[in-house]
């Protein structure tokens, strides 16, 4: 198994919790203040760690990319509650899917430079991915974080 010298075991987190920003198949993502700083924490129970600590070499891999979230090092797991916890810069905003529903809910929609734009940045963050030999395996709307100018892929 490859060693993982930034894995640390603590029940005393590093970071306090500010606030919840969603769930998805694996994980909760949260807004949390670590060092003094505002970031995003992904936790992920212990069930699926291979996944995890996949998503966390892979973002390691990526750090840099553009418009990709970038990783914060140090990978933190909590024996108390069984979840393993990694941190990225945390992007202000509603998710895609969000930003979708509101605008449908009020019978808008995207306009064409915005759609051309967002998929630009998609595919520039795609061609980095694969250029790391890196298949991102889960695109959806909700992995698009952050605001209207800047939306990079979370995993
Ligand atoms: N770095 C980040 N900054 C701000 N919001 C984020 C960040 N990363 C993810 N999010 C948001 O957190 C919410 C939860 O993410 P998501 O639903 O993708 O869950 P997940 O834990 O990544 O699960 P999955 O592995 O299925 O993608 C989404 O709204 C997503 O846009
Ligand atoms: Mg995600």
């Amino acid at each position: 198994m490859q060693k993982r010298p930034w894995l640390v075991e603590s029940d005393k987190p590093t970071y306090q919790v500010l606030k919840w920003i969603g769930g998805g198949g694996f994980g909760q993502v949260f807004k949390v203040l670590r060092n003094g700083q505002t970031v995003a924490c992904k936790q992920v129970q212990l069930d699926n760690a291979e996944a995890a600590l996949d998503e966390y070499d892979h973002m390691r891999l990526l750090r840099g990319a553009p418009h990709i979230a970038t990783l914060h090092d140090g990978l933190e797991f909590s024996r108390k509650t069984n979840t393993l916890s990694f941190f990225m810069d945390y992007y202000r905003g509603k998710d895609l899917d969000r930003q979708v529903q509101m605008l449908k809910g009020a019978g808008g929609h995207f306009t064409e430079s915005q759609i051309i734009e967002i998929g630009y940045q998609i595919a520039v963050a795609l061609e980095f991915c694969h250029g790391m030999n890196v298949l991102h395996q889960d695109m959806k709307p909700m992995n698009g974080t952050g605001e209207a100018t800047r939306r990079p892929l979370s995993f």
